[in-house]
């Protein structure tokens, strides 16, 4: 993991603002009043942490857990977490959580009326080897309607949370999907101004990815500040 010290802030527009009118609840949960910087110290930055033992192979395999094979199209999403300088991030905590291929969470807030699906659960880990790679193993998720605006549905995504060495250097993004028409109308996608920060959000479908007969890869890399980082959720 790099250092916690200065380093290039993004540039304006590449980072979703707090506000963000057409995403309806940033209206309510953004802040009304200027921030408060608490510094982080010693103990933020060194702890807690997680046990890097409890992550095994099968937990990157999100279609492995169920009596049988999960519904959808099964896709290999791999890539690298990188720091400002393209450096790569060893041996630290990927996770990923996303609905089944017909877009519904199985979880009890998701009252979506598409079906859940047994077999999947939609939730995986894992840690980055040692040239700061990952590999899941996955369905490709479905749009699911969400009620921001009339007839809202989200495009396709997979959520992101990159652990640094504690909980408190956690960063949350998603990732999205190539050439997905709804993009255009998403305003959590659109809530980055710079069309390129946008674009890093979205995977690229990568051929030496796919295994033959049986899944198709998209490559997503995950680069964590600086000018050319990622869009992160505040
Ligand atoms: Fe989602």
């Amino acid at each position: 993991m790099s250092t916690n010290g200065p380093y290039r802030k993004p540039l304006p527009g590449t980072q979703p603002e707090f506000l963000h009118e057409p995403y309806g609840s940033t209206r309510k949960r953004s802040p009304s009043r200027p921030l408060v910087i608490v510094p982080q110290l010693l103990a933020e930055l060194s702890g807690p942490a997680f046990g890097h033992d409890e992550v095994g192979p099968e937990h990157s395999d999100l279609t492995i857990h169920g009596a049988g094979a999960p519904l959808g199209e099964r896709i290999i999403v791999s890539g690298r977490v990188l720091d400002e300088d393209g450096r790569t991030v060893p041996h630290t905590l990927v996770e990923v959580w996303q609905c089944n291929a017909a877009g519904r969470y199985a979880h009890r807030n998701d009252q979506h009326d598409a079906p859940l699906d047994p077999n999947f659960a939609g939730a995986g880990r894992a840690i980055t080897d040692g040239e700061g790679r990952f590999r899941f193993t996955t369905i490709r998720p479905g749009a699911y309607p969400w009620g921001n605006h009339p007839n809202a549905w989200r495009p396709a995504h997979i959520h992101f949370s990159v652990f640094g060495p504690a909980f408190m250097t956690r960063l949350v993004t998603q990732m999205y999907f190539p050439g997905d028409p709804l993009l255009a109308y998403d305003p959590i996608f659109g809530s980055i101004a710079d069309a390129r920060a946008r674009d890093r959000m979205v995977s690229a479908f990568d051929l030496d990815l796919t295994v033959p007969g049986t899944a198709l890869g998209f490559r997503f890399d995950i680069v964590l500040r600086g000018r050319d980082a990622t869009p992160m959720e505040k």
